[in-house]
């Protein structure tokens, strides 16, 4: 008989970028679950396998769900090693399986996280082969059981990474193109804008299609992870194959949040970008509710707004990282706003820019503005409303 219950509640902490906490905390509290804890880069709450495996399907901004199998105090490698050889890992890992260790350390006796990692993958073959008679194989494949060790201070957390490979690789994106944004860092920047689903959306500078796909999945009601049919948690002992069967099956029922789609608008002046971003969209199978052209950001097409609920538009410039390239960019970045203020009355316009010098020459006030991280470069969200007519502006800020 298991001693490790895949039913039973466990601390579970669901990790994301940088800034990105916010968003998903909404999408976490959204699906039903209480937040424990949070901090900058995760949320944490109680959820058994199956919890984990639904919140990996339908999170759009959460980049790995681990779920947690032993804690203890560690003061050293000794004390690692002896409560890590004490726990039943024959029961959680198949003898003729594989896995692999991943881990986040800060601990003064350790300067290079190699050590810890050979030591738990060597208890955990030890304890497997002392246990069956057999020894799992083991290597850097993410695509099979992935256990995660964290060590700080004198506290150890080792976990169960329950989806494995970094759910912001959805799947879609087979063509990247430049610079392209991450599919989650793209879901938090429309949760960022207030895009629901229910508005037009326009995607000016596409690129490879990041934000309109993003976009067209939540309008569609689709949840992210159905383009991935894996996940770690798969690959153990645990029985959670058929409920996972049964969740994807009830996920594909998902309805659009609007009865007739709302238009959804990708352009690029780059033609290999409009051809990248349309393969893509066809991966993702949202192809039929995107709008693509190949054009100057001025010349798109901005639908009409039906009602008085703003549309988004959102560009994501490039910004200049090397010396000399911001010049060149100024004049796009001037145009940016004049596009904004004659061709997108009614809509809300944003600019996802790392430069805070080039986002000036947009030269309109700011509504909002969010930071968030994309490579490691701090970046904004900066929004303009655009309302036509009698609608009050609201307080208008500095972008910086
Ligand atoms: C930073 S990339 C956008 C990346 C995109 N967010 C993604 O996830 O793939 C900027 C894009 O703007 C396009 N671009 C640059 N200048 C343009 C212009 N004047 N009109 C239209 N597109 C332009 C480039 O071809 C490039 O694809």
């Amino acid at each position: 008989m298991s001693q490790i219950d895949p039913t039973k509640k466990r601390l579970t902490r669901i990790t994301c970028a940088e800034h990105v906490t916010p968003f998903l905390k909404a999408e976490v509290q959204a699906l039903g679950y209480e937040i424990q804890e949070e901090d900058h880069v995760a949320v944490h709450i109680g959820a058994n396998l199956e919890d984990c495996l639904r919140l990996n399907l339908h999170l759009r901004t959460a980049h790995h769900t681990f779920w947690l199998l032993s804690r203890f105090r560690c003061p050293s490698l000794d004390a690692l090693a002896k409560q890590a050889s004490a726990f039943p890992w024959e029961d959680l890992i198949d003898n003729d399986s594989y896995f692999t260790i991943t881990s986040n350390i800060e601990h003064r006796s350790v300067d290079n996280s190699m050590y810890p990692n050979l030591l738990l993958k060597d208890m955990i073959v030890d304890r497997i082969k002392a246990k069956t008679g057999a020894r799992p194989d083991t290597g850097p494949d993410r695509s099979c059981v992935v256990i995660h060790l964290v060590w700080k201070n004198d506290r150890a957390w080792i976990y169960l990474n329950t989806n494995g490979i970094r759910l912001s690789d959805r799947g879609y994106r087979k063509m990247p193109h430049d610079a392209p944004m991450r599919e989650t860092l793209a879901a938090a920047v429309l949760m960022a804008a207030g895009y629901d689903g229910t508005t037009p959306f326009v995607n000016p500078m596409c690129g490879s299609g990041t934000l309109a796909i993003e976009a067209a999945l939540i309008a569609s009601g689709r949840a992210p992870g159905l383009l991935r049919s894996d996940a770690s948690a798969l690959h153990t002992a645990l029985d959670i194959d058929d409920s996972y069967i049964a969740m994807r099956k009830e996920a594909r029922k998902s309805k659009p949040v609007t009865p007739d789609p709302m238009p959804i608008v990708a352009t690029d002046n780059d033609p290999r970008a409009i051809d990248a971003a349309m393969k893509n969209a066809q991966t993702a199978g949202v192809e039929h509710l995107i709008d693509f052209e190949t054009c100057d950001f001025m010349d798109t097409q901005v639908p009409q707004l039906e009602d008085d609920e703003p549309g988004h538009v959102i560009l994501n410039p490039e910004y200049g990282l090397r010396l000399g390239e911001t010049g060149d960019l100024e004049q796009t970045y001037r145009e940016i706003g004049d596009f904004f203020k004659t061709n997108c009355k009614g809509y809300m316009g944003h600019v996802f820019t790392g430069s805070r010098v080039l986002s000036h020459e947009i030269r309109l006030k700011t509504s909002a503005r969010h930071i968030f991280f994309n490579a490691q470069i701090e970046c904004r969200l900066l929004s303009y409303e655009l309302y036509q007519g009698s609608k009050k502006q609201s307080k208008n800020l500095n972008p910086d």
